[in-house]
């Protein structure tokens, strides 16, 4: 097999797919919560994606067809190669001496939360997996799911399947029967992970967040995915992407995501065309 070749490639729904890229170094050295960033050709585009998991010199990703580079990743089957590939990134999650803890995964995010669920729960925490998603149709992994934690709560924003509302009202509601969470996770969407903060602080719950802003080159050096934890600027790329989720300027980061969403529509018209 090729360096960085697309080994295996599923469609998850119309929108996500996933892919399994032979990268044995960075397999052997993957942990949960680190990323990878690619390029699918020489002119484009590095993207940062989560490893969601790493074994038998595979790595895996998941994407949705949001933009231009990962439509044209999405042109890729298996047998072509990846142009670049390069990981493990960022610091691994730490998922040691918890107790009972709760981790939020919101539609994409589930990618990220799954391997995160599955290392917190292997090193003997009791993890309640609380998934969300708009609609039935788009659920994800769920039998994975199922097997990373103690407890699966799959939630839709429509009330298809599962719980009927978001992540937050099913975090809520276990803590009000009484579930003592020591440690919540939150990973997806940035406007999720600003409501689950202020709710686990209601609570007084320790919170860690997982940050993927816009990433250029991933090594500290361009200052891309700077963000705001308390009062310090913070490079998501080389500190996180875990941080404390009570102490992020969430609002900086929602106002800088939100500049570049005029050129992100416009290369992803220039690829369609
Ligand atoms: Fe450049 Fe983090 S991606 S500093």
């Amino acid at each position: 097999m090729k360096q960085y070749e697309i080994a295996k490639k599923k469609v998850l729904t119309p929108e996500i797919s996933q892919i399994s890229v032979y990268a044995p170094l960075i397999a052997a050295k993957a942990k949960a919560g680190q990323f990878i960033i690619l390029r699918v050709d020489g002119e484009g585009e590095r993207i940062p994606l989560t490893i969601s998991s790493a074994a038998d010199d595979l790595v895996t990703v998941i994407y949705q067809k949001v933009g231009a580079t990962t439509l044209a990743l999405d042109q890729l089957n298996e047998g072509d190669c990846l142009h670049d590939f390069v990981g493990p990134l960022g610091e691994p999650t730490h998922v040691e001496g918890y107790g009972r803890v709760a981790v939020l995964g919101g539609g994409l995010g589930c990618a990220i939360a799954l391997p995160v669920a599955k290392a917190l729960h292997e090193a003997g925490n009791q993890v309640d997996l609380i998934g969300g998603f708009k609609t039935k149709d788009i659920v994800i992994l769920e039998e994975e799911m199922g097997k990373a934690c103690t407890d699966l709560h799959i939630c839709t924003d429509d009330g298809t399947y599962g719980y009927h509302g978001f992540v937050t009202g099913k975090l809520e509601e276990l803590i009000n029967s009484g579930v003592k969470f020591d440690h919540v996770f939150a990973i997806g969407p940035l406007m999720m992970m600003k409501f689950a903060c202020k709710l686990t602080e209601k609570y007084n719950i320790p919170t860690t967040v997982s940050m993927n802003p816009i990433m250029i080159d991933g090594t500290g050096m361009c200052g891309g995915c700077r963000l705001t934890v308390g009062g310090e600027v913070k490079f998501a790329c080389v500190d996180g992407p875990d941080f404390d989720g009570h102490q992020v300027d969430f609002d900086e980061v929602i106002a800088r995501n939100a500049t570049y969403r005029d050129f992100e529509s416009k290369a992803k018209e220039a690829h369609l065309c």
